[in-house]
């Protein structure tokens, strides 16, 4: 028997709790995976991503009958498996670098669908673009126009570009992570007149193909207000650009739509936000007499974060009597960066012991050389023990992402799990992964002459 898991808010949608308490994801039972896998571990639900992409596809192709794509945001996380997983669920991509633009292309997904963004496009990566057949280009600053037009017309080429607006909308995130606001390094200001500009000085161009306006406010996005915002402006915009005679036909609000991290969290689904941001469209478009465009949605977190799951080893113990007490587990910062950048908060779970009383609050600390290097303050738990598993929820996206090799650790193997299967989708790196890319002979000829 098994029974629905507690903190089930933010655990992957399969997750069920067995009889003896241990947490189950995608039918599989955590302990045998750590003991066939080791830790630190990432576990992704198969269930949970394709339900998520799932939702937002149907809720937005439901709502908007002018033509949607779904741009899964690549720096979420992205590697050949996921891509191609991800993408037989009907998604294409967003893309910001050379790196994320060839490991699409190793993956054999088609990137005619995808957007290449970015805030300082280099021009080999424009190139590199261009080569895979990359659907849009979205520009994000007056300095690109310049580059991406002489690049194109240099290959012959007429690629469909976007134009990055800053509406000016305050999305309510952390401050590292609003990008809608004038003082961003993203996007051309709509208030200052520069988008209007930018736009046409893009559209009169014969090697670029105007298609419309992007914006992304930030992430991530608990309500809908700053969606409904910044269409707002952007409509304005479009509108302006319709009275010069400049059609837009593609027009995206970009992505950050939020997920729980803790049961406080309460995300709208994608279906609120879909009806939000059609509804909102639509009436503008209504109201200002322009043609309504297809509609580009950028989600990254809210596919992926929840249908992850990290699972560590726990390890040593040390309390400080009336100050804190830290337990230590084997991994931390170098595979999840987010609290100590970002203050992020995350739910822990006794993953042997679902049913276990909370007896303590605890600190859990990762294994490196930072005071920083927390994963989780004040969690109320039962105490833990040496060497049992703790798994941490909504661990999908922007951890292995920005994770590091730090103290030179190695970086976690990474399972998907469905109807009690599991399997690898990247393996645990080893010590020569560690020293791959050092050259040494530099340094052993120099030694030699010095002899
Ligand atoms: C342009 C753009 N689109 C989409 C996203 C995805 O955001 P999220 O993962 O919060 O949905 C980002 C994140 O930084 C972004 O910069």
């Amino acid at each position: 028997m098994t029974h629905e898991s507690p903190k089930a808010k933010v655990l992957p949608l399969s997750s069920q709790t067995s009889d003896e308490g241990v947490l189950q994801v995608g039918g599989c039972d955590i302990r045998e995976l750590a003991n066939e896998y080791g830790t630190p571990l990432y576990v992704f639900d198969i269930e949970t991503l394709t339900h998520q992409a799932t939702s937002y596809i149907d809720a937005f192709t439901s709502q908007w009958p002018y033509g949607v794509e779904i741009h899964y945001a690549s720096k979420a996380w992205i590697n050949i498996p996921l891509a191609r997983f991800l993408s037989s669920l009907g998604l294409s991509f967003d893309v910001v670098s050379g790196g994320e633009i060839s490991v699409l292309r190793q993956a054999g997904v088609s990137l005619s669908r995808s957007a290449f963004h970015g805030n300082n496009k280099g021009p080999q990566e424009i190139e590199e673009a261009l080569d895979a057949g990359i659907g849009q280009i979205v520009v994000n600053a007056h300095d690109e126009i310049s580059l991406i037009e002489s690049i194109a017309s240099e290959l012959g080429s007429k690629p469909k570009i976007l134009l990055r607006v800053s509406p000016g909308v305050d999305a309510h995130t952390h401050s590292a992570t609003t990008t809608g606001l004038l003082d961003s390094k993203f996007g051309v200001s709509v208030a200052n007149g520069e988008a209007l500009e930018a736009c046409e000085e893009i559209s009169a161009s014969p090697h670029m193909d105007f298609r419309g306006i992007h914006m992304h406010l930030g992430s991530p996005i608990f309500g809908t207000e700053p969606y409904v915002e910044g269409i707002k402006v952007g409509s304005q915009l479009i509108k302006q650009l319709a009275d010069k005679g400049i059609l837009v036909s593609d027009f995206s609000p970009g992505g950050g739509f939020a997920v729980a991290y803790t049961d406080d969290d309460d995300p709208p689904d994608a279906g609120v936000y879909a009806k939000a941001i059609c509804e909102t469209l639509a009436s503008e478009a209504d109201k200002l007499a322009f043609p309504p465009p297809k509609l580009i949605i950028e989600p990254g977190r809210s596919i992926s974060a929840r249908a992850g799951v990290a699972i560590y080893s726990v390890g040593s113990r040390k309390e400080i009597p009336d100050v804190r007490t830290y337990v230590a587990v084997d991994g931390g910062m170098s595979d999840n960066i987010r609290p100590a950048i970002y203050g992020s908060k995350y739910e822990v779970v006794p993953a042997e012991r679902m049913h276990a009383v909370p007896e303590e609050t605890v600190t859990i600390a990762g294994k490196f050389c930072e005071s920083g290097d927390i994963l989780a303050e004040n969690v109320s738990l039962p105490r833990l023990r040496t060497n049992e598993l703790i798994a941490i929820p909504a661990a999908g996206a922007y951890q292995l992402a920005m994770e590091s090799n730090y103290n030179l650790s190695l970086k976690p193997e990474v399972i998907m799990v469905e109807n009690g299967n599991s399997f690898t989708i990247r393996r645990r790196q080893i010590y020569e992964d560690l020293t791959r890319l050092d050259v040494t002979h530099g340094v052993d000829s120099l030694i030699n002459t010095r002899d």
